[in-house]
Formats: C-alpha cells, sequence, structure tokens
C-alpha cells in the first residue's frame, strides 16, 4: 500500500474551522446523528459489525459487538452510561488530542450516535487533565451545541478532567477514578457493559473510536470495510515521533507499510543517520529492529512480528540509542505509574530499574542479564491489568534484539554511548529515584 493519507476522521480539517459548529454543518456534519436517529438501534450497531471497527484505544476490540453486550432495559433497568477515554497517556501517543482538538463536533456527533445505539442519556469525557488545549475546544464545542436541542436531545456530556495517571486510561480504573475513588484497575469480570459506572451497564471507548463512527453512518459499514486489510478495516490516526524529519499525526489507511510511513510521509532520519529500531505502537509495546520494517502496519501483521499498533504511537529511533538507556526510561515511567495494586507489577518494575540501572552504571554482573529476563518473566501474565506486563515484554524485546549491546554494558563496564544518546525529548523523562545507586541485587 503506498505512502498517502487517507482522510476519513479528520477530513475536512485542513480546509476550515471545525471547531465551529457552523462550518462542521457545513460540510454535511451532524447529518450522521440524523441518519441515526431514524435507524433503530440494532440498526446502527449492524451497521458497526459491517464496518468490522475495532476499538482505536489500544485493546482491538469489536466496537459494534461491545456495544451489543449492553444489556437491553428489559434486561437492566438502571441507566446507561457512555464513558470516553480521553486519557492518552501512552507515551508517544498524541491522536486523540489532535481529534479533540480539530474536530471536536465529529468526535461529539459520535458519542451521540453511540449513546442513541446504547440508550444512554449521560455521556462522560474523562479528559487527561494536561489536555488543556484540548478541554477548551470541547467546552466551546458543548456551548455551541448547548443551545441546539434538536442535534443534543436528551443527551448531557459531561467533561471530567483526570489528575494525572496514566493508569486511569485503563478502562476499569477509569470508572473507579470518575467514581471519585482511587483509580485503580477492578477485576474483570463482571465488564463495563454489564457493571460498569456506578455498577450499572457501561460502554467505554476511545475517543479516535468515538471519531469514526460519524464516517460509518455516512458512508455505511461495508463501503468502510472496504478501506484497510483484514481485521485492521478503515484508517488510523498514527502519531510519529522520535528521530523523524516529519513527526506529528497522519491518518492512514491500515496496512500501509511501515517503510513508508517513516521513509514516506515521515520524510526519514535527520541529517541522514540510519535507523536502529522503532516502537510500533506507544512505549508499552514489543520492538521492531532495522531490518523488520518492510511489514504492514495492522493488527495481523504486526501481531506475526510478536508486537502490537497499540495506541498507534510510532516512535523512531536512531543509531544513535542506547537500548539500555531506553530501557531505564520505558520501564521507570511504568514503575512510576504501577498503581501498586499487584506485587509483580509494583515490585517487579521497580527491580527491572535497578538492574538496568547497575547494567547503565556498568556494576552489574554477568548473570542479572537473565535475571532481568527472569523478573520480565515473572511479571508476564500475572498481573491484574496490563500495565506490568507491557514494561516487561517491551524491556525483554529490547534484550531479545540487541543482547549484544546489553552484553558490552558488562564486558566494558559501563555504557559504551555515555552520554550522546540523543533520547531527551523522545521519551518520557527518566524519573530520580535516589533508591537506585544503592540498590542491591540478589545473586
Ligand atoms: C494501562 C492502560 C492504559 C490505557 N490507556 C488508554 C487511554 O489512554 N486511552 C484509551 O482509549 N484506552 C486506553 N487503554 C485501553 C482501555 O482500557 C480500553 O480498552 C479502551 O478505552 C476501550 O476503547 P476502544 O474499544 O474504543 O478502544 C488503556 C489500557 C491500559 C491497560
Ligand atoms: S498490573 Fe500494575 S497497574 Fe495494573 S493493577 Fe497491577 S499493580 Fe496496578
Amino acid at each position: 500500500m503506498a505512502a498517502e493519507a487517507r482522510q476519513i476522521v479528520m477530513a475536512g480539517a485542513d480546509e476550515r474551522d471545525l471547531t465551529k459548529l457552523a462550518e462542521y454543518e457545513a460540510i454535511g456534519g451532524y447529518q450522521a446523528l440524523q441518519k441515526a436517529r431514524g435507524m433503530t438501534p440494532a440498526a446502527i450497531i449492524d451497521e458497526l459489525n459491517a464496518s468490522e471497527l475495532r476499538g482505536r484505544g489500544g485493546a482491538f476490540f469489536p466496537t459494534g459487538r461491545k456495544w451489543s453486550f449492553v444489556p437491553k432495559p428489559d434486561q437492566n433497568p438502571n441507566p446507561h452510561y457512555l464513558v470516553v477515554n480521553a486519557d492518552e497517556s501512552e507515551p508517544g501517543s498524541f491522536k486523540d488530542n489532535e481529534i479533540m482538538a480539530r474536530v471536536p463536533h465529529r468526535f461529539i456527533e459520535g458519542c451521540l450516535i453511540t449513546a442513541y445505539a446504547v440508550d444512554s442519556k449521560n455521556v462522560f469525557v474523562y479528559i487527561r487533565g494536561e489536555y488543556t488545549g484540548p478541554y477548551e475546544v470541547l467546552v466551546g464545542a458543548l456551548e455551541e451545541l448547548h443551545g441546539r436541542a434538536d442535534l443534543r436531545g436528551e443527551v448531557t456530556i459531561v467533561l471530567h478532567r483526570g489528575a494525572g495517571a496514566y493508569i486511569c486510561g485503563e478502562e476499569t480504573a477509569l470508572l473507579e477514578s470518575l467514581e471519585g475513588e482511587r483509580g485503580q484497575p477492578r477485576t474483570k469480570p463482571p465488564f463495563p457493559a454489564i457493571a460498569g459506572l456506578y455498577a450499572s451497564p457501561t460502554v467505554v471507548n476511545n475517543v479516535e473510536t468515538m471519531a469514526t463512527v460519524p464516517p460509518i453512518i455516512t458512508m455505511g459499514g461495508a463501503e468502510y470495510a472496504k478501506l484497510g486489510v483484514p481485521d485492521s478495516r478503515g484508517t488510523r490516526l498514527v502519531s510519529l515521533s522520535g528521530h523523524i524529519v516529519n513527526g506529528g499525526n497522519y491518518e492512514v489507511e491500515n496496512g500501509i507499510s511501515m517503510r513508508d510511513l517513516i521513509y514516506g510521509l515521515g520524510g526519514g532520519i535527520p541529517e541522514g543517520r540510519r535507523l536502529k529500531c522503532v516502537i510500533p505502537g506507544g512505549s508499552s509495546t514489543a520492538i521492531l529492529r532495522y531490518d523488520e520494517i518492510d511489514v504492514g502496519y495492522d493488527f495481523n501483521s504486526l501481531l506475526r512480528l510478536d508486537t502490537a499498533m497499540g495506541s498507534a504511537g510510532v516512535i523512531v529511533l536512531d543509531e544513535r540509542c542506547c537500548m539500555v538507556q531506553l530501557g531505564i526510561r520505558v520501564n521507570e515511567f511504568y514503575e512510576h505509574e504501577s498503581c501498586g495494586k499487584c506485587t509483580p507489577c509494583r515490585e517487579g518494575t521497580r527491580w527491572m530499574s535497578q538492574i538496568l540501572r547497575r547494567l547503565e552504571a556498568g556494576d552489574a554482573d554477568q548473570h542479572e542479564l537473565d535475571l532481568l529476563l527472569d523478573v520480565c518473566d515473572r511479571i508476564n501474565g500475572k498481573c491484574l491489568c496490563p500495565l506490568g506486563e507491557t514494561a516487561a515484554i517491551a524491556v525483554a524485546s529490547y534484550v531479545a534484539k540487541f543482547r549484544e549491546e546489553f552484553q558490552a554494558h558488562i564486558d566494558e563496564d559501563g555504557c559504551p554511548f555515555g552520554d550522546s544518546s540523543p533520547l531527551h525529548g523522545v521519551l518520557a523523562p527518566v524519573a530520580q529515584h535516589t533508591h537506585h545507586p544503592t540498590a542491591t541485587v540478589p545473586a
């Protein structure tokens, strides 16, 4: 598939100021909502099923199927809720920010269609606290909508600002936080569709998922499903960052080659440097080496390489990047963001940081490299939510694909890259933990 942008979610935003209701309506905005309200909720869900849309928040769950799990009013008389996940805190991901900031009405229209389809009168948008710009845009868009009872109907949309915890992007931690509790994941089942917010049936969907709903209703599910590749239909907003000439968000058809994404739309690596590796789906995904990028950017193709599209944050790293320093940065983010509820995640990520720090400082013994992998292995599959294991999967992939570099840190009593590894500004800054240099590691 050639490297070209294909605008479905962002359509019209380059030509007009779609933050204004009048401008959005001028390009047919809110007509999908009118069309949807002329359909039955079941017919809307059929259309979503036909589109084969899968959630854009990272877990890839089929959207229509999720909506169909919500009990009918005669099965559960509790109010139904729609909760939109706008927490977007994964390092490398910044697409939802742009959707809310530039096409707020398409996003709101998607929320109103979804609310109708799942019989909800209350929509909560849980937005990352630091996203002040998109928040202001949404406030403006909702104020405009307030005077338009014909559009908003009886639905109330509440914007709820998060307080800065990555774990509150996990859907059940998000629900806890919305209820005013500490943001920690719940055990599942029950899943939110059965017992979510205030123990009532709740659909949790990502911002991009919501903004994709109006175009699907407009063009029809079957037509939308012609875009992309099997299991990854339609378009995806990809956030390109790191050592790349043209960083930013690009809406592309699923299945585009990663090489085209990086060297076509992204313009390649600055100053002609060589590619070292790519984080394909936000910092929680396993790395691809420079010689693995002739692959389609879609669910199945990346799965075959034991990695994932995740939240579509593509982080490009050039030849100057130290993999141990990368491991420290990525892992310390997850260590810091661990909610602490389960021991393998809470203690394991801390232990991983200690070993990685010792490797970087030249203090690690030979056995600690295998110990690092052993700790990763003991986190994997033993946690309540995916946060712990994503840290383990990511770091283990750095060792698997660049083991000789980890070994060099032991053989050369420290980092071969020293201070020259250019990670500043690429990923979350490393937290300063005084316990690391003095930490002891059991033999
Ligand atoms: C640690 C963690 C953080 C997450 N952060 C986000 C997030 O910021 N935004 C998001 O939409 N989904 C996030 N998710 C996925 C959500 O739990 C959930 O699958 C998603 O919001 C469902 O929406 P979708 O089906 O439309 O993708 C996160 C999951 C985990 C485990
Ligand atoms: S895996 Fe980590 S973040 Fe998730 S519930 Fe357990 S301790 Fe909390």
